[in-house]
């Protein structure tokens, strides 16, 4: 079993953008500015804002964190993202999810303006990826691509089983891997799949993005399959300063034995998606993706 190690491939990628950011300030440019709005008081995106902003000073970019209270209006977050869209000085920006209940995530994702979508969460870069355009593609399965290709796994003809069908990971992660360059026969499994295990069990690559922790067991997996594990349950734990820790939706302990790769929780797909982030702020300031 070979451990899929996302910090140190995170830290490969992180030294090759901060390279292209000095030839690009370099040739006389700006350095890429990525604008984060946070809106209210989440522990966990207060902690996910904070380590989006500690990659751009190490890769060179500028960043601005817009902190908004949980009060905050739908209209005021919209008027604050048509300034951003219109602002030149600003190349991406990114509204942290999850926000407050009265505000409509639909809504403010689709009035970010697709040109500074760096989540690719908009459905003109959703269509686009569909499309195989060019596109911001979202972070959490560009960092699943990024992993699959440092590692060097073989995707093409293989049976690719995805357990989960949200926007952000699930269906685009299926959608991709059935593209051409990747190959895959996928397989989307969600709540209402009948024989999940039998299903999971037939997959050579199991992607598991459906948030509940440890649902992955032993006898859901192939001998010899590589797992990818997405979950990130927090959990109260008394061994750890914070007081809680996370949990994936792999079952490790019991499933790790039988994989070829699998990736750990943490330290697997999370420290890929600031770097997806990091590539498409560096895409936006190069105007790479529409011009
Ligand atoms: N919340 C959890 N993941 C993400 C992400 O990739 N982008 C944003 N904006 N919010 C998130």
């Amino acid at each position: 079993m070979q451990l899929i190690d996302g910090k140190e491939v995170a830290a490969s990628l992180r030294k090759e953008i901060k390279a292209e950011v000095e030839k690009w300030v370099a040739a006389g440019h700006k350095a890429p500015h990525l604008v984060a709005i946070l809106v209210g008081n989440d522990g966990a995106s207060q902690t996910y804002v904070g380590h989006k902003e500690k990659c751009c000073g190490e890769v060179g970019f500028r960043s601005t964190v817009l902190r908004m209270a949980e009060n905050t209006t739908e209209e005021q977050l919209l008027a604050e993202i048509k300034k951003l869209n219109e602002n030149p000085d600003v190349d991406g920006f990114i509204v942290q999810l999850p926000l407050p209940k009265h505000i409509s995530e639909q809504k403010v994702i689709e009035a970010i303006d697709p040109h500074k979508d760096v989540d690719g969460f908009h459905p003109v870069n959703t269509g686009r990826m569909i499309s195989g355009l060019p596109s911001y593609l979202p972070a959490t399965p560009d960092g699943i691509l990024e992993l699959l290709k440092y590692y060097k796994i073989e995707t093409a003809g293989k049976h690719c089983v995805v357990i989960g069908r949200s926007n952000i990971v699930g269906r685009p992660i299926a959608n991709l891997l059935s593209q051409k360059g990747w190959d895959c026969t996928v397989t989307i499994c969600h709540s209402r799949t009948k024989n999940l295990t039998e299903v999971v069990k037939s997959g050579d690559i199991v992607i598991a993005a459906l948030g509940v922790a440890e649902f992955v067991k032993a006898d859901m997996i192939k001998k010899g399959a590589v797992v990818i594990d997405v979950g990130i349950t927090r959990v109260p734990s008394d061994k750890t300063k914070s007081g809680w820790k996370l949990l994936g939706d792999v079952k490790f302990d019991e499933v790790s034995p039988l994989c070829s790769y699998i990736t750990p929780v943490p330290g697997g797909v999370g420290p890929m998606t600031i770097i997806s982030l990091m590539k498409n702020t560096l895409k936006a300031a190069r105007k790479e993706i529409y011009e």
